[in-house]
């Protein structure tokens, strides 16, 4: 009998502090208007000052958990995607597992930038599919907002924190219909974040703020994002129109708004979330799909596909039977 990897919960944490547009465009020269229409972002969350990409992660798995109904401890491996760890080690996803009181499990970080909770999925749906775990927590948490420079007009308006979860168990339906992960190492000088303490000695005057170049970012996520469409739909033998719902990361409404195109899907097929959250890197794709399970728009047997990119570069897509 086949295995599959079936999600059983969702969860999400969005900090409590709001910063409006109008907020940044006290900060620095910029304005809600010239934000808006180039990103489709009003407004995103701040981590208050103790909270962790840990802590955060912590609120939205407990949601995953008792959304599945299963005890913590049932949970056998535990991934994290992030880019915005509070220690270098222990991983998060170590950190995660004392909070939850799970003694006997495997976690891990992983880091894939934007893409994060994207390659999360695939791995989990690895080590499900082959039985070596049964019980998978997949969490991408990011404070984004400590390694923006927010005296950088290009770059502090896009990002926000926040913290989404999921909860994937084997089953004998259908479930994740295929996962693809890439990454194309050429693309460094258009989006890195240093990491000044460890960087080689060229770099060390660097401070660890996210550096991009957004227009020629904007250019190749366009053309890859549909290229991964291309490649799920055909490794699965569908038509676009066999598509209900397009989870995407939260970026651009631009570059959601091309891919959606590029499905022949309306806007209205699209879980969209960034206009009040922003992109929380790893976050975006499982804080919207929390959101539109919750929200009861993505319903169960319906066909959803999943897409991220980010820094790398990388890019991916899941598509599920949810
Ligand atoms: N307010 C007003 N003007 C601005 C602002 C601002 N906040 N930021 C830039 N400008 C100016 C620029 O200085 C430039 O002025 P100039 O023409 O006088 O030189 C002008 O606006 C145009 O700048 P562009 O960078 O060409 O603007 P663009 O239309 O490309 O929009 C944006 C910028 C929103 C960043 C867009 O490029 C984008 O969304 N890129 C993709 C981001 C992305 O997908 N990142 C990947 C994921 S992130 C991750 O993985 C960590």
């Amino acid at each position: 009998m086949n295995r599959w990897t079936k999600v059983i919960g969702t969860g999400g944490y969005l900090p409590p502090i709001i910063r409006t547009n109008d907020d940044i465009s006290s900060m620095v020269d910029t304005s809600d208007s010239w934000i808006y229409e180039r990103t489709g972002i009003k407004s995103r969350r701040i981590a208050g000052p103790e909270e962790t990409a840990s802590s955060m992660a912590e609120i939205a798995a407990r949601q995953a958990i008792d959304m599945a109904g299963i005890a913590a401890t049932d949970i056998d491996m535990i991934i994290v995607a992030t880019g915005t760890p509070e220690r270098v080690y222990p991983s998060t996803a170590c950190l995660l597992q004392e909070r939850l009181g799970i003694k006997h499990a495997v976690g891990f970080d992983i880091q894939a930038a934007c893409s994060g909770s994207v390659y999360g999925l695939s791995i989990a749906d690895q080590y499900i599919k082959t039985g070596f775990a049964n019980n998978v927590l997949v969490v991408g948490s990011e404070i984004c907002s400590r390694i923006v420079d927010w005296s950088d007009r290009s770059t502090c308006i896009l990002f926000g924190d926040g913290a989404g979860a999921i909860l994937l168990t084997a089953g004998t339906e259908p479930g994740i219909l295929s996962t693809h992960i890439h990454s194309d190492g050429g693309y460094e000088d258009l989006l890195y974040c240093p990491n000044p303490q460890v960087a080689a000695e060229a770099k060390q005057h660097e401070l660890a703020f996210i550096s991009m170049r957004g227009n020629e970012v904007f250019k190749v996520a366009v053309n890859t994002l549909g290229r991964i469409v291309d490649e799920t739909l055909a490794a699965n033998g569908l038509q676009q129109s066999d598509i209900d719902w397009l989870v995407p990361h939260q970026a651009n409404t631009r570059i959601i708004a091309a891919t959606a195109k590029k499905l022949g899907m309306s806007m209205d097929q699209v879980i969209l979330t960034l206009e009040n959250q922003g992109n929380t890197s790893s976050a975006s794709v499982l804080l919207a799909f929390n959101e539109g399970v919750r929200d009861g728009r993505i319903q169960g047997g319906q066909t959803v596909l999943m897409e991220a990119f980010g820094a790398g570069f990388t890019w991916g897509s899941v598509l599920l039977r949810y």
